[in-house]
Parts: C-alpha cells; structure tokens; sequence
C-alpha cells in the first residue's frame, strides 16, 4: 500500500516527482494562496504525510482530526506553526529543514543589515522621485556598518555564519545565547555577553533566535530603550519574537535609529501597519531563506524526511525526537 500524502501548495518539480515516487499525492494547487482551513481539516483525516509551509498552521484542533497520520514534514528550519508538544502526544514526528538554508540566510540578514544602514531602499526611491538635485555633504548618510559592533541574539547555525560575514566587516561580534559557544568564540573571535550588555553595546543587534513562548516579545520596550540611538534593529527569525507597537514607538521617537525587518507578527503585513509608514523601516516579505538554490534544496529535504517517516525510517530531521518509527 502506498502512503497517502497531502502538499499544502506547489513545490519544485524535483521534490515532487520524489514523493510521487513512493506515495499518492495531493497537492494544493493555487500559487499564492494558502490552503484554506476547511481543506486541510478534510484531507488531514486520511493521510499517512503531510507536506506543509510555515503558512500553515498545524495546531491540536487539527491534529486530533487526524486517523493515521505520521508525519508533518515543514518545508522550513523554523516550525513554530506547529504544535509539536500536540504532535507528540499524538505519536505524529514533525520533520524541518535546517542546515541547506544557513548561508542563503544569513546573506539576507547581511544584505538587510548594509541596506539599513545605507539607507539604500530610500535614497533609490529618492532618485526615481525626482529629488535629487545635487550631491550635499550630508544628504542620505547612514550608519557605517565596518567596525561597528554586532550583537548576535541567538547563535545557531545562522547566527554563526552571520558572524562570519560581520567579521569580514571588520566587525566586534558580541553574542548572547541560553549556552555559550567556546568553540565559536575562538574560532570566530566573538565575545560571550549578557542580554543588555548586547543590547547597550551594539550597533546593529540581530534577532537570530527560534520563536518559542519564552522568546515572544523578546525585544520589548525596555529592550529598546538600552540601545543606542543610534543603534538598527534587525529581525530575519519571527515577528513575534519583537514587540512591533514598542518597536514601532521606538523608531518614532528616535530610541533606536532604524530597523530591517524580513518577518512580521502576522504575515502578509497589513499595508496600512503603522511600521510601514516609517522611512526608517526597510521591510522585506520574508525572504531570508528565498534563492532558488536553497529553496529547492529545502522542498527536496523536506519531501526527504517525509519519505522517510512514510516509509518506516526515522527522518534525519525529526524535531520531537520522543516519537519515533520505532
Ligand atoms: C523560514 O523562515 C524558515 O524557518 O525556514
């Protein structure tokens, strides 16, 4: 018998024909539509797999629907649209993709990091707008981002290779983390600090931390206001994890200098969401992890592990390591 997988919406042409080698295959079909609640509550029913985006979100409501299921394989590192703790208790593995996705992201941050404080975004919507009349001492300066001090809030896999570029920069790399990375500090020359003295410290601070309830509005009005005012705030992790009316406050009033934003609280942001009407704001639409490279990478790990744990085996990327095949 075949195992019965649903995909939440269409994946790369090489992930595909490798589920379809093995199992029968639905696939939500509509490009830039998430699949409705409805479909996903029906199909959840009979499936042996499910293949889901972190669009999608997979809470216990949903899951006690499920008959057979094994498996939700999440094309994402970050799967804080599922409700693992339920999964568990049901006996269902949850299944991510990190490691193909580390430097693609932590290039992002970079590029969103050097785009803030250049103030890239504005000064070419400057020009297109006709605005620019002649070259001034001081029009459109930013911050300088060699040298200047970066505190990494979460060391991971993405946080280490951020550093990696920042020290190509010439860079101070501080770094906060639950636990200390010696290795790290050594070989990449970063220092160990607590949480504020990151924050006191550093130019440009980097929101690399999963979101979990412990990180919900980790950065916060009180956090916000130990930065410097001169200081950018960057967040390619979860939108949650910063609380966006503080952070909003705080770019308004001129606690923090700016901040570049690849994520949001809720996704797709609200056009009319006050931090959009800020020159101070570069946003993106989620694309931390976005080159074609990595993405199809990512669709093929994630179509890997779901195999896998269709198949009898233990996925190589099992989040709840408690429930298992075995
Ligand atoms: C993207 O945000 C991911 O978690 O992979």
């Amino acid at each position: 018998m075949r195992p019965n997988v649903y995909i939440t919406r269409r994946i790369p042409q090489s992930a595909l024909e490798k589920i379809s080698e093995v199992c029968n295959v639905e696939m939500w079909e509509e490009e830039d539509i998430p699949v409705p609640r409805a479909v996903l509550e029906e199909k959840i029913e009979e499936i042996d797999g499910l293949y889901c985006l972190l669009t999608e979100n997979i809470d216990e409501t949903l899951l006690n629907r499920a008959k057979k299921l094994k498996v939700v394989s999440n094309m994402a590192v970050g799967y804080n649209n599922i409700d693992v703790d339920a999964a568990s208790r049901k006996g269902i593995m949850v299944t991510n993709t990190p490691g193909v996705l580390t430097e693609t992201t932590a290039d992002l941050t970079f590029v969103l990091l050097m785009t803030t404080a250049r103030r890239i975004v504005e000064a070419s919507d400057f020009l297109r707008n006709g605005n620019w009349k002649t070259w001034s001492p001081m029009l459109l300066t930013g911050q300088d981002v060699f040298g200047a001090t970066i505190g990494i809030i979460g060391l991971g896999r993405i946080g280490e290779s951020l550093a990696k570029r920042a020290k190509g920069f010439d860079m101070r790399v501080l770094y906060h983390n639950r636990s200390r990375k010696e290795e790290a500090e050594k070989t990449l020359g970063l220092e160990y600090v607590d949480f504020d003295t990151l924050l006191k410290e550093s130019d440009f601070v980097c929101v690399m931390t999963p979101y979990t309830p412990e990180t919900r509005n980790l950065i916060g009005e009180r956090e916000l206001s130990l930065m410097k005012s001169t200081a950018i705030l960057i967040n390619t992790a979860r939108g949650g994890i910063v609380d966006e009316a503080a952070l909003y406050k705080a770019l308004k009033d001129g606690t923090i200098w700016a901040a570049g934003l690849d994520v949001f609280e809720e996704e797709p942001v609200k056009l009319n969401h006050p931090l959009l009407t800020l020159p101070n704001v570069v946003t993106l639409p989620h694309i931390g992890s976005a080159s074609i490279k990595t993405r199809t990478l990512m669709a093929e790990l994630a179509a890997t592990n779901l195999i896998q744990a269709v198949t009898g085996q233990i996925p190589t990327h099992l989040v709840n390591k408690e429930v298992s095949n075995q």
